[in-house]
């Protein structure tokens, strides 16, 4: 089965954990988008009643094109649940995100909801995070500066991200640095806070104990893995 297959199967089992009258966070990237085509359906054809809070600029315009309505973070009391993909989970669901840059806002949205559902195909899983480079958001301000801390820090070459020539500036207007850590990552909190503690490191692409459910399809048919299974 192909990859993009799997990706429509996790992202649209998602919606079964959105019900009417629920505040949804809309998180970022090419499975989730899935998500976000039926939830709009639900919304436009259905009279699914639901409020979303997207985590990109790109997301946002995505919901808008399918009719989810949006509201601001800010105005709402909180979220029932926030449904995003991954870039990598372990087995304690620990994850990396951010492949998409959108990492920062994806974690806001995230500690402010309840739940978190994260969408994955198979190759997300792994038993150590760190094959995919860990992104970490910087502040252009000295960033080469901040990305040698980085390497002194993790021990590994890290490089910075580009977009179409340019380094990639994020819907924050800050920079994407990815960490070539390999898969040696098996302290992630220990290693968030390390990373946190330089002045230039605006947040870091490890999202610890947030994530509660997996939904993840394979060639044998969608899982959904609660965390403790
Ligand atoms: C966006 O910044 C990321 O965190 C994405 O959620 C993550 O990269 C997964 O994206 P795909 O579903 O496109 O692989």
């Amino acid at each position: 089965m192909d990859v993009e297959t799997l990706k429509k199967e996790a992202g649209v089992a998602a919606c079964a954990y959105v019900r009417d009258g629920m505040n949804v966070g809309l998180g970022t990237g090419s499975t989730v988008k899935y998500t976000i085509l039926e939830l709009g359906r639900l919304v436009q054809h259905e009279g699914l009643n639901i409020v979303g809070v997207p985590t990109s600029i790109a997301t946002r315009d995505l919901a808008n094109e399918v009719g989810i309505p949006l509201a601001d973070l800010d105005d709402l009391p909180g979220l029932d649940v926030v449904i995003d993909g991954t870039d990598e989970f372990d087995p304690a669901f620990q994850l990396i995100k951010g492949g998409g840059a959108a990492l920062l806002r994806e974690k806001v949205v995230a500690q402010a909801s309840k739940r978190m559902v994260v969408v994955a195909d198979e190759r997300k899983k792994v038993d150590v995070l760190g094959a995919f480079p860990l992104p970490i958001e910087i502040t252009p301000f000295s960033y080469g500066t901040t990305k040698r801390q980085i390497e002194s820090v993790l021990g590994c070459k890290v490089s910075m991200r580009k977009h179409d020539g340019e380094l990639l500036r994020t819907d924050n207007g800050n920079h994407i640095a990815d960490a070539h850590a390999g898969p040696t990552i098996t302290e992630p909190e220990a290693i968030e806070a390390r990373l946190l503690s330089l002045a230039g490191v605006v947040q870091v692409g490890l999202f610890n104990n947030m994530c509660d459910v997996v939904i993840l399809a394979s060639s044998s048919g969608v899982a959904v893995l609660e965390k403790g299974d």
